[in-house]
């Protein structure tokens, strides 16, 4: 379902050669499919057949502010974790009525802000929240619908810090304070209790978390009722993970090893989930970011340099950690390929940035096709948590990103200059 792929041996983003885009508009450079991104946002939605339902993209993947209008046009909700996102999802035209607004500390101009835009709900994370937000509701004369985080003790089996529904994790209430915390919500002036909200972390690439998951609230919602509390509405959270090796095979290139990535397809996690789920006859919302947007986008790059030593040969290029921190972070992999095959020799090698820092890299002793000073490489995988997270650490001003619609390229962000640099 990829739109990046090699044609012959130029890589393309659809059906432009990404080294044509690397020399009109310079590297590093964030290079996005538009089709990939619709074809994605599509067969998801549809995946839920006539469930009653919305997709809410999670703005915090990639909030670049034409990506955001696509998913606006195609009727998505959003899912923002801050006033600045809820301002980013208004102006790209989600209407207020298809946002939530998660996460664990917002503040009281946040809850504010979002009470005056009529947000669909607050997915609150502790009696403390829900207190503020009941207190901000009475003084502007107003109300709002509530679901609450629970946090269900499930290993998303990812990454340490993105997993999020473990009890050891800063996220949600812990589950067994869950009706308590129903009670004590429903009990407060200016709150409507009318969802439950859950999301176990990201990267997550097997079925059973989720279906885990999906059990143990539909349990809860009965428990809920039974006790008197009706929720018409579940949030179901993101997570759905995104194959990262071997995203393009071609005879020139490497076989990528190491753990092996069974990948869920985001039907076949809906497809699980779902009958669990409707047995509650509750709508259901889900906030993916990583499923909809990752595979769509490849960081351009150029070779600067080749030096070796003893131990290692490292190619070090002009894009950085400041562009894409993930393998700095999350010890993230990513596959990298040149944008043009011209040669059969692989070596290992260091991929490097030009931040002063060890941990600057995008690969370490990867086996890769031979390359040269000058040469352009494209860091695959690279649409969600790649830009959002880039940063203007060592005075290096933000790439650029580019839309690939067929044979059609927009700018739709201009690579910063040095007058941005704070
Ligand atoms: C509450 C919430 N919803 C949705 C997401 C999106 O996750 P993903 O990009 O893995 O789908 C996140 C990511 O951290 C999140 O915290």
């Amino acid at each position: 379902m990829t739109h990046t792929a090699y044609k012959d041996q130029d890589l393309c983003c659809e059906d432009v050669p990404v080294r044509e885009l690397a020399e009109e508009y310079g590297t590093p450079l964030y290079v996005y499919s538009k089709n990939d991104i619709l074809t994605r946002y599509r067969s998801l939605n549809g995946a839920f057949g006539e469930q009653p339902h919305l997709v809410c993209y999670a703005v915090k993947a990639n909030a670049n502010p034409t990506i955001l209008r696509l998913f606006a046009d195609e009727g998505a909700g959003a899912d923002v974790v801050s006033a600045g996102e809820l301002h980013q999802a208004l102006k790209a035209g989600f209407p207020p009525e298809r946002i939530v607004f998660a996460g664990v500390g917002k503040r009281e101009d946040e809850i504010e802000y979002a009470l005056q835009q009529k947000i669909f709900a607050f997915n609150a994370e502790s009696t403390g929240e829900l207190q503020t937000i009941s207190r901000i509701a009475l003084r502007l004369n107003t109300s709002t619908r509530i679901s609450l985080r629970i946090n269900p003790d499930i290993d998303a089996e990812s990454h340490p810090y993105i997993t999020t529904g473990l009890h050891s994790n800063k996220f949600g209430i812990e589950s067994s304070k869950a009706l308590e915390v129903y009670r004590f919500a429903a009990g407060l002036p200016g709150l409507q209790v009318t969802g439950i909200h859950t999301h176990i972390g990201s990267q997550i690439t097997k079925v059973e978390p989720f279906t885990a998951t999906a059990q143990f609230v539909a349990q809860l919602v009965g428990q809920l009722r039974d006790a008197g509390i009706h929720l018409s509405h579940i949030d179901f959270g993101g997570g759905i993970g995104v194959p990262y090796r071997n995203a393009i095979r071609h005879e020139m290139l490497p076989e990528e090893n190491g753990t092996a990535e069974s990948m869920t397809d985001p039907a076949d996690v809906l497809r699980s989930i779902l009958p669990i789920l409707q047995s509650t006859g509750c709508t259901i919302w889900v906030e993916p970011g990583r499923a909809l947007v990752a595979e769509a986008g490849t960081l351009l790059t150029r070779v600067l340099y080749l030096k070796e030593n003893r131990e290692k040969k490292f190619a070090i290029v002009d894009a950085a950690m400041t562009d894409l921190i993930r393998p700095s972070l999350y010890q993230a992999y990513h596959q990298i390929v040149p944008a043009v095959l011209d040669t059969y020799e692989h070596l290992p090698m260091d991929i490097v940035g030009p931040v002063c820092e060890t941990g600057d890299f995008f690969a370490r002793d990867r086996v890769m096709p031979k390359v040269k000073p000058n040469d352009i490489l494209a860091v695959l995988t690279a649409g969600a948590y790649g830009f959002a997270l880039a940063s203007q650490y060592n005075g290096r001003p933000r790439p650029a990103e580019v839309l690939v619609n067929g044979d059609r390229v927009r700018l739709i962000r201009p690579r910063e200059t040095f007058e941005d640099l704070a």
